[in-house]
C-alpha cells in the first residue's frame, strides 16, 4: 500500500472528505487520517465516509461514460471480510442485489485493505463475476471468449471441472484468494448470474444463433484507491451500454468474431469491404442486443441516451466548478461515434483521487 510520500499528496487524498464534512468535523477526521497514514494504517474511514469515497471514485473514473448517476451509488461496506468463503458469499449478494428484478443497482463492495504497508489482501482473480471461459485448444484456436482464456487456464489447473460439453458461453467459476494468499475455486450455482438470450426483433433466425450475454458487468479484478489507501478488492457494478455487448465483445475480431457470420446469415457481401457488410451486420447485431435486454426487462442503455447523459454529466461538474477527468477514446462510443454528441467534446485525462485502478493479473 503506498503511503502518500509528503505533505501535499496527503492533502490532495484528503480533499474528497471535503464534500463528506465541513467545519471543525472536517478538520477533526483530516487530522485523524493524517495520523493514521503517517503511521501507515489503512484509512479509517467511516461507513458514510467509505459511501462517498465509492461514489467519487466513480465520479471520477475518466474512461467511463455512466457517471451521471454516480450519487446512486450503493456502497457496501464489507472491509471485515478477508477470507475466501466469506468474500465468495458477499459476492453472491453482490449479484443478487445488482441483478434485482432486472431493474439493475449500482453497487460498491469494499473489502479488507492490506493490514500493513505492502502487506496481503484478499484478491478475485475474475475480471468480472460473470465472465464466459474461454477453452484454448491444442492449434491455439478458442472456444468462447478469447478475453478469458488465461483466467480458464488457471481454473483448470486449480482443478473446475468444466461441463462434460464445452460451449461459447459457459460461465467460468470464482477464484478467490483471502489474505493468506491461497486461491480457492468458487464453481457458481446455476441461476447466480442472470443471462439474456439474444434475438431480434425482425429476423427470426437470429435466435437460433443461440448467442447470450449476461445481464450484468460486475468488474472485479480493479483496485479502489481512496485517503491513500489501496483495496485491491472492491468489486463494482452499473448497468451495461448495448455497445460494450453488441459493437465489441461479440464483434471484436479478437473477441467472438461474429460480424463475418452474422454478414453471412444476412445474404452479405462479403468480397469487398466496400459493400458495408461490417457495418450492415454490426448495426443488426446491436439491434439485437437492446431488443433482448429490452423484451427480458434487463436495463441496458443505448450509446445515443449514454452520449446525451454524459453531456449531461459534464454540464453539471462544470456548474459545480469541478473539471471532468475522460478519456476520449473509451468515452466516444464504438458504433456511429461522430453521431453523438461526445465525440465533438473535447475531452482530456487527469489523475485524480479516489479513483479505480487497473492492477496486474492475481496469478502474475
Ligand atoms: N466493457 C465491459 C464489458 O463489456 C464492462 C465494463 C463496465 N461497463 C459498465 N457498463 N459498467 O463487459
Amino acid at each position: 500500500m503506498p503511503v502518500p510520500a509528503d505533505r501535499d499528496q496527503v492533502e490532495s487524498e484528503l480533499a474528497f472528505l471535503g464534500e463528506a464534512h465541513s467545519g471543525p468535523v472536517l478538520a477533526g477526521r483530516r487530522a485523524v487520517y493524517r495520523v493514521a497514514l503517517s503511521a501507515g494504517h489503512p484509512a479509517p474511514l467511516t461507513p458514510a465516509e467509505l459511501t462517498w469515497a465509492g461514489r467519487i471514485a466513480w465520479r471520477n473514473h475518466a474512461r467511463c461514460i455512466g457517471r451521471l448517476y454516480w450519487r446512486t451509488l450503493t456502497v457496501r461496506d464489507h472491509r471485515h471480510l478477508d477470507t475466501a468463503d466469506e468474500l465468495a458469499a458477499s459476492l453472491c449478494e453482490h449479484l443478487a442485489l445488482a441483478q434485482g428484478d432486472g431493474g439493475v443497482r449500482s453497487l460498491l463492495t469494499v473489502f479488507a485493505p492490506p493490514d500493513r504497508p505492502g502487506g496481503p489482501a484478499p484478491r478475485i482473480w475474475n475480471h468480472q463475476l460473470g465472465a464466459y471461459a474461454g477453452y484454448r485448444g491444442r492449434d491455439g484456436t478458442i472456444l468462447g471468449d478469447p478475453k478469458n482464456a488465461a483466467l480458464t487456464a488457471q481454473a483448470l489447473v486449480l482443478g473446475w471441472l468444466p461441463p462434460a460439453v464445452r460451449s461459447r458461453f459457459d460461465l467460468l467459476p470464482w477464484i478467490i484468494a483471502g489474505r493468506d494468499g491461497r486461491p480457492q475455486l468458487f464453481p457458481l450455482p446455476p441461476g447466480l448470474v442472470r443471462e439474456v438470450p439474444l434475438r431480434h426483433p425482425d429476423l427470426p433466425w437470429f435466435e437460433r444463433l443461440g448467442l447470450r450475454w449476461y445481464a450484468v458487468p460486475v468488474i472485479s479484478d480493479m483496485r479502489l484507491h481512496a485517503a491513500g489507501t489501496d483495496y485491491p478488492a472492491a468489486p463494482f457494478n452499473g448497468w451495461y451500454m448495448g455497445t460494450e455487448i453488441g459493437a465489441r465483445n461479440l464483434a471484436d475480431v479478437d473477441r467472438y468474431n461474429l460480424l463475418p457470420m452474422i454478414a453471412e446469415k444476412l445474404g452479405l457481401d462479403r468480397r469487398s469491404p466496400r459493400t458495408l457488410w461490417r457495418d450492415r451486420a454490426l448495426v443488426e447485431l446491436n439491434l439485437a442486443v437492446l431488443h433482448s435486454y429490452a423484451a427480458e426487462g434487463v436495463k441496458l442503455v443505448d450509446h445515443h441516451t449514454a452520449s446525451t447523459e454524459f453531456m449531461k454529466f459534464c454540464e453539471r461538474e462544470k456548474s459545480a466548478g469541478r473539471d471532468v477527468s475522460a478519456r476520449w477514446d473509451w468515452i466516444v462510443p464504438p458504433l456511429s461515434p461522430a453521431t453523438t454528441p461526445v465525440f465533438h467534446a473535447p475531452l482530456h485525462e487527469f489523475p485524480t483521487t479516489p479513483d479505480f485502478h487497473g492492477q496486474p493479473p492475481a496469478w502474475a
